[in-house]
């Protein structure tokens, strides 16, 4: 039976939030693309931009979240680890989104809060199922994203090189968790479970384009 979180481990958890939902994010490693000029974009086409990066700005908010609620309730010191150091590059993610929205004239979504502990909550109780379970989801979720980032990649307009190249490194660093999970003994998700990722993952995408 996995231990409970102590009332230390929620409080860090609750402070990890707050900081994530509303402080700006620190990236390490130089954002992707920096030195792309790309070509000069309309006002339809750059609107258009922010709101897909606002989508994927939500996504690594929701991703710190799940991260963050599977890393308190999972036991496995191996699992932990897998999951923090995802944690760490998705909060690279999240400083990359974060810079190009404010460099496209866009705004984050004002739901962030809600995202956040929505999945905050669905990651610690994946935590609870098991750290194969927990693992699974994390393969799941990952590959998901994939799909996600290989539309928006469609979906950004062919001139605006610099977002491109954010989305092709989140790319790869998302298939790397994705592997990673498998490696430390992911097992996979039933059917019912990955199509009701998938239709929550659509409410946000679709609410979050737009608020
Ligand atoms: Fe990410
Ligand atoms: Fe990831």
């Amino acid at each position: 039976m996995p231990a409970l979180p102590s009332v230390d481990e929620l409080i860090v958890a609750f402070d990890k939030g707050l900081r994530t939902v509303f402080a700006p994010a620190q990236s390490m490693r130089p954002v992707p693309g920096e030195e792309l000029a790309g070509r000069e974009l309309s006002e339809p086409q750059r609107t258009h931009s922010a709101a897909l990066m606002r989508v994927n700005h939500t996504g690594e908010i929701c991703a710190q979240a799940l991260y963050q609620g599977q890393a308190l309730t999972a036991r496995n010191p191996q699992a932990k680890a897998a999951l923090e150091r995802a944690a760490q590059e998705e909060s690279e993610h999240l400083a990359w989104a974060e810079r190009r929205i404010a460099e496209l004239g866009g705004r984050k979504s004002l739901l962030n809060p809600a995202w956040y502990a929505g999945s905050f909550a669905l990651g610690a109780l994946a935590g609870l199922l098991g750290d194969r379970w927990n693992l699974g989801f994390l393969a799941e979720t990952e590959r998901q994203v994939v799909e996600h980032l290989e539309g928006h990649l469609a979906r950004l307009p062919a001139g605006d090189a610099r977002s491109r190249a954010i989305v092709e490194k989140m790319k790869d660093d998302e298939a790397r968790h994705a592997t990673t999970a498998i490696e430390h003994g992911a097992s996979e998700l039933p059917q019912p479970a990955k199509d009701a990722m998938r239709l929550s993952s659509k409410l946000m995408t679709e609410t979050a384009y737009w608020i």
